[in-house]
């Protein structure tokens, strides 16, 4: 058939690949898939393993995206999301109904705090904070509308690790769905399904995508079950991910193991040397001896992680001075990339709590959260250094 130039411009040739394929995973920038069999296109709209019929519901890069995050989590499949917020509410949502209660950590991420504080005053779901120091906790929050036990692997701005184990244990003991946010440890340091986890998810936008270029969030599930539940409910909720976004994780992932042992290292270090800085009141890095948390971090994760934080001894005044002086390391509100970026805690990733639940997560007036990038530490030091002078 001859056409016009019209539809021609609209109807693009898709080269076929006989005898090759692609080494990087394609971007399929693409909303929707065209059928030849209206089964089909019925089929893959039921079902997130049925073929891509539109890419809110399923996307091959995003697809790629998932599969590789699930390999890494040893999960039974992933459901990629536009945000990090996007994964822990559709986590929330998914499972919790008005009048539900769900037990969380009192040192979580400030969004989460947020979105926590929204559906209690928005649906009624009740929330209780534990310490997170004595699994005993779960079963002292415990009511009869239970539903939920939120944690973070390692807790963001503080560096707390509670014993995932145990309090997972705890949690199923209760009958409880266990949400565990490894963005800090990323699955190359723990992989909380394997210590009982049941929905995990993350940040994309910090280490997994590692180079402060995309904003993502996943969804690892431990089982299809509540996958298809969860893929269910995140495509009706529309929080897909972009298959750029998802294309730039993949290619970041490529590079976590070496990017995390060299975040890992250079913490290490930053950490001793400011321990022993008469600036410093206190380091929080569960690397330390002295972290209150070392032993579970030696059992639980494989290093301890690239986020240093630590207490001025100068308080709010002294915090405000020391990320104005800094010239090397930028004060940025995210975290997990190449770079070294700093922050001020209290006034902004969890302005959100009040001076009491600000007390409860242990972050001070003069506490600094330091994510340590992957520079030559000693001009990581440098900069530290002088800026505290
Ligand atoms: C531990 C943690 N979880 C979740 C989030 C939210 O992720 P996003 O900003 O990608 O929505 C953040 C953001 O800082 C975070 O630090």
């Amino acid at each position: 058939m001859d056409q016009h130039p019209a539809t021609r411009v609209v109807h693009q040739h898709t080269p076929a690949l006989p005898t090759s394929r692609p080494i990087s995973v394609p971007i399929y920038q693409a909303s929707n898939f065209a059928f030849d069999d209206p089964d089909a296109l019925a089929d893959a709209l039921n079902a997130p393993d049925q073929g891509f019929a539109y890419s809110r519901y399923a996307n091959p890069t995003t697809r790629a995206l998932e599969e590789t995050v699930a390999a890494l989590e040893g999960g039974a499949a992933a459901v990629a999301t536009a945000s990090g917020m996007g994964a822990i509410c559709s986590a929330l949502m998914g499972v919790l109904r008005s009048g539900d209660h769900v037990i969380a950590h009192s040192c979580l991420y400030g969004g989460t705090y947020a979105a926590l504080t929204y559906l209690r005053e928005h649906y009624g779901v009740e929330v209780s904070y534990i310490p997170g120091e004595d699994p005993a906790e779960v079963a002292r929050a415990v009511r009869p509308n239970t539903k939920m036990l939120y944690l973070e692997t390692i807790t963001n701005p503080v560096t707390r690790v509670v014993d995932l184990p145990a309090f997972a244990a705890a949690g199923k003991q209760a009958g409880l769905l266990t949400v565990v946010d490894n963005t800090f440890a990323t699955p190359l340091l723990c992989r909380p399904i394997e210590h009982g986890a049941d929905v995990v998810v993350h940040s994309v936008t910090k280490y997994l995508g590692g180079h402060s270029d995309v904003t993502a969030g996943i969804l690892v599930f431990a089982d299809q079950e509540r996958y298809r539940h969860g893929w269910h409910h995140t495509m009706e909720m529309g929080a897909a991910i972009d298959p750029f976004a998802a294309w730039l994780t993949l290619r970041g992932i490529q590079t976590l193991a070496l990017r995390m042992r060299q975040h890992c290292a250079n913490a290490g270090r930053i950490a001793s040397l400011l321990d022993a800085h008469p600036a410093v009141e206190a380091v929080h890095y569960p690397g330390l001896p002295t972290h209150p948390d070392h032993e579970v971090a030696k059992r639980l994760l494989s290093d301890f992680g690239g986020i240093v934080t630590f207490d001025l001894a100068g308080g709010r005044d002294a915090g405000y001075r020391f990320t104005k002086g800094l010239r090397l390391v930028k004060l940025a509100a995210s975290l997990g990339g190449v770079e070294s970026m700093t922050l001020h805690p209290a006034s902004t990733t969890h302005r959100q709590l009040d001076a009491d639940a600000l007390r409860a997560a242990g972050i001070g007036e003069g506490t600094i959260r330091l994510s340590i990038g992957i520079e030559h530490v000693d001009d990581l030091w440098s900069d530290l250094d002088q800026a505290l002078a």
